[in-house]
């Protein structure tokens, strides 16, 4: 039987081209919407029409209830997880001095408690079959730090030293866990940044002088799900067009 994967917050941006890749290579493809998302079945008709038949759950990945109900009932209806994606994420971009608790709640909550809350449940069984693939969408930011997101760019650091000690502790046991660090994408993130912003203080920081695209994180992701990446874990992979190398 085909793996199974679950890509966090699929509908758009990298998560849907995780989601592509990923059924292109033969992987069954699951993902998860915001239980606000009222376009979740505009979007698999529109993916449908593509030729791939994904399933979809609601699910905040920032409550730890409806993470678990979500995997309780994903295991019930099709399977165990193979491969976990925490891809889902959000920005709440302003000076620190700007910044109010409730913005730094939020993206803690998202960014990097959502990590432990879709991990904890699928985690275990990954163990006892021995085999398994954990691949944390991070940031460039969690690296080098940004300007306007100290919450940000805590949670997304955050995310690695998750990274790095659960990958010691399930080494032996088949489950690789990564982080892939991805620079500026040209998704709706990216393009809510004010243009001017983006063309005098970002785009020129970018060696390669573009945005990413997301099919580029996808067939990293793809990689790191492999069986031939069985050697790689607790990495945290840089794909940024050169704006950060470490
Ligand atoms: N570096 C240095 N100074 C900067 C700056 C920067 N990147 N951006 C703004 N400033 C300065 C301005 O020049 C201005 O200076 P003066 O007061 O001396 O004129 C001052 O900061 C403005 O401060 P404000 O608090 O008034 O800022 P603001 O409210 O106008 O905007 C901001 C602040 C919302 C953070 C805006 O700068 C911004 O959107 N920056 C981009 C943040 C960013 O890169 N976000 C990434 C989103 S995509 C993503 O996150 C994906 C990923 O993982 C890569
Ligand atoms: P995006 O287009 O804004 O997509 C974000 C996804 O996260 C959406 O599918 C959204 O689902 C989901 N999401 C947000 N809050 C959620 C919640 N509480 N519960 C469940 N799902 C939630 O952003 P993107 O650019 O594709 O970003 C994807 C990931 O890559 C994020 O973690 C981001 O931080 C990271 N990243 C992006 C870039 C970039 O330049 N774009 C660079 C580095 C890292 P709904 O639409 O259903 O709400």
């Amino acid at each position: 039987m085909a793996r199974l994967a679950l890509v966090t917050g699929g509908m758009g941006g990298l998560g849907e081209a995780v989601c592509i890749k990923l059924a292109a290579l033969g992987y069954r493809v699951i993902t998860t919407y915001s239980p606000g998302n009222t376009k979740a079945n505009e979007w698999l008709v529109a993916m449908d029409r593509q030729g791939y038949q994904f399933r979809a759950y609601p699910c905040d990945v920032a409550d730890y209830e409806s993470a678990r109900e979500c995997i309780r009932t994903i295991e019930t209806e099709i399977g165990p997880v193979d491969v976990l994606v925490n891809n889902a994420g959000i920005t709440r971009d302003m000076t620190f001095k700007k910044m109010e608790k409730t913005d730094w709640d939020a993206v803690m909550h998202t960014n990097l408690d959502s990590v432990f809350n879709m991990t904890k449940p699928v985690c275990d069984g990954m163990v006892e079959r021995g085999w398994g693939r954990i691949i944390n969408i991070s940031s460039v930011n969690g690296q080098k730090g940004a300007f306007g997101q100290s919450n940000y760019a805590a949670a997304k650091a955050g995310m690695h030293g998750f990274t790095k000690a659960l990958a010691l502790e399930v080494a032996r046991k088949g489950v690789t866990v990564n982080t892939i660090s991805p620079g500026y994408i040209g998704t709706k993130m990216v393009m809510a940044i004010a243009q001017d912003v983006l063309d005098s203080k970002i785009i020129p920081q970018i060696p390669m002088g573009r945005l990413g695209k997301p099919e580029e994180v996808a067939g990293l992701v793809a990689y790191l799900a492999a069986d031939e990446a069985a050697f790689v874990t607790g990495a945290n992979i840089a794909i940024n067009g050169g704006q950060h190398m470490s």
